[in-house]
């Protein structure tokens, strides 16, 4: 069987142990003969990739493993690049949320004011990421993580259209494993779902086992009652996190006939969030006082004794997504996956542009969308003014424009009105001025 070469851009990410160890784990169905990191922040690479040089060392010392901080070394001579990037890393993302909040207004990573400021940042770093790639290693596939994705997805749509890069998402993933467990199920990929929207914006229209038997009552029984928290929680979920499992029951209620993705809940009730928020403490710093000091804790244990089990790294068990994507594309698997792709007729009476999160089959030459047919007004309605709003941040990024990113602020349903937009906008200009363009 083919051995294939993998960059994870991003090398520095919290995800980057979890990725390796899973792809460690997948080896029958996704042999490696390289592993390279890349990132641009050299020293906080260093220490995930020295605990990571110690696992595979261990595990597979015939895997060939490198580091770098230079593109040309990175992106040569690769078959993927699985990319994970945070321009402005957590710094950033706290100020992404807190200006928001300070205006009463929904502060989150990927939706709403907080949202777009980190798409503004973000376009320029993928987009570094994909010329890299196809300047180095043209035939390569990027397998593309970085948020945030609905935004990232429309940019790299318009201004590198024949770069091979798909956009994707563990939300829906990572739903569909509790949705196995409320069915009784071990594993969502004893499954076969239907699913329409856009990126961390979508619903679920069926659910049905491998059999064709219909399970949608059955979890939508539960959902009503608990939202996505299953009966027994095994996984240790983060209060926060399970806030939001738990609000998909009041999301799930103004569509029954459907099943929401959890993000839903900024942008229907963004007052509850805004309530619930503490706008001194953020996800932002739970992230950091939690994941990333576990993560480069335990890597940094791990170098100092220099063997693996002085640490405590996890396995990324949602990454496996990546490997299941990177084995359709290596081996044409056919298999069925959810993807951030350009709607073009899929879902009939919507944006034939838009990029929109669709069930395709994905084999050698990429995913083929499967058709949706027609969606209901409320969902039309919804996901029309959020295309617009993602489409309005590309223009603002390509022309240089406060005028469209103003309005692409003033249009997202988080937004109260056009006042609350500026004033929010002015802020975020002085928060990001070395991440954006200079707007005119
Ligand atoms: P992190 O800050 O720990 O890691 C990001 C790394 O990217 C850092 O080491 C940083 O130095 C590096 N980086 C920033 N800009 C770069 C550039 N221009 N070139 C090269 N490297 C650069 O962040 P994290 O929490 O581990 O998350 C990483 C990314 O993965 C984020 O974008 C996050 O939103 C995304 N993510 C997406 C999904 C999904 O469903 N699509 C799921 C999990 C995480
Ligand atoms: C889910 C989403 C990602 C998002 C992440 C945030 O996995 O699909 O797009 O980046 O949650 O999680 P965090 O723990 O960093 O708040
Ligand atoms: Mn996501």
């Amino acid at each position: 069987m083919k051995k294939f070469s993998i960059v994870v851009a991003g090398g520095g990410s919290t995800f980057t142990p979890g990725i390796v160890l899973m792809l460690l784990a997948n080896q029958h169905r996704l042999p490696l003969r390289a592993i390279k990191f890349y990132d641009n922040d050299g020293a906080r690479q260093e220490t995930i990739a020295e605990a990571c040089k110690i696992l595979l060392q261990e595990q597979a010392p015939e895997i060939e493993f490198s580091y770098t901080t230079q593109p040309q070394v990175a992106f040569s001579d690769v078959d993927f690049v699985m990319a994970h990037i945070r321009v402005g890393k957590y710094p950033m993302r706290e100020q992404d949320e807190k200006i928001p909040l300070r205006h009463g207004v929904v502060g989150q990573e990927t939706c709403g004011p907080g949202g777009i400021a980190y798409g503004m940042r973000s376009i320029g770093g993928v987009l570094e990421l994909v010329d890299y790639m196809t300047k180095y290693s043209p035939n390569a596939w990027m397998l593309n993580y970085s948020n945030p994705a609905a935004i990232v997805a429309e940019a790299t749509r318009r201004l590198r259209p024949q770069a091979k890069i798909l956009n994707i998402c563990d939300m829906p993933i990572g739903i569909e494993g509790r949705m196995a467990q409320i069915a009784g199920l071990k594993d969502r990929k004893e499954m076969r779902t239907r699913y329409y929207g856009l990126n961390h914006f979508g619903w679920w229209t069926a659910i049905e086992d491998l059999a064709g038997n219909d399970l949608m009552p059955k979890i939508r029984e539960h959902v009503a009652k608990f939202g996505y928290v299953p009966p027994s929680d095994k996984q240790a979920t983060e209060a926060s996190w399970n806030d939001t499992f738990a609000k998909a029951k009041d999301v799930w209620a103004l569509d029954p006939d459907t099943l929401p993705n959890t993000y839903l809940k900024y942008y229907l009730f963004p007052d509850y969030v805004v309530q619930h928020a503490n706008p001194q403490h953020t996800r932002a710093n739970e992230v950091m006082e939690h994941r990333e000091k576990h993560v480069f804790g335990s890597c940094n244990a791990i170098i100092q004794a220099g063997k693996s089990s002085a640490g405590e790294l996890e396995i990324d068990e949602h990454a496996s997504y990546i490997v299941d994507l990177a084995a359709a594309i290596a081996f044409n698997t056919q298999e069925r996956m959810l993807l951030i792709v350009q709607n073009n007729g899929a879902i009939h009476n919507f944006d034939p542009e838009a990029m929109v999160e669709i069930p395709c089959l994905v084999g050698k030459s990429g995913p083929e969308p499967l058709v949706v047919g027609n969606i209901p007004q409320f969902q039309k309605g919804l996901m029309s003014q959020q295309v617009a709003v993602e489409k309005l941040v590309v223009d603002a990024w390509e022309q240089r424009s406060y005028q469209k990113l103003w309005q692409a602020i003033t249009l997202s349903k988080t937004v109260p009105s056009a006042s609350v937009a500026k004033a929010i906008l002015d802020d975020l200009i002085v928060a990001n001025k070395d991440y954006w363009p200079e707007l005119r």
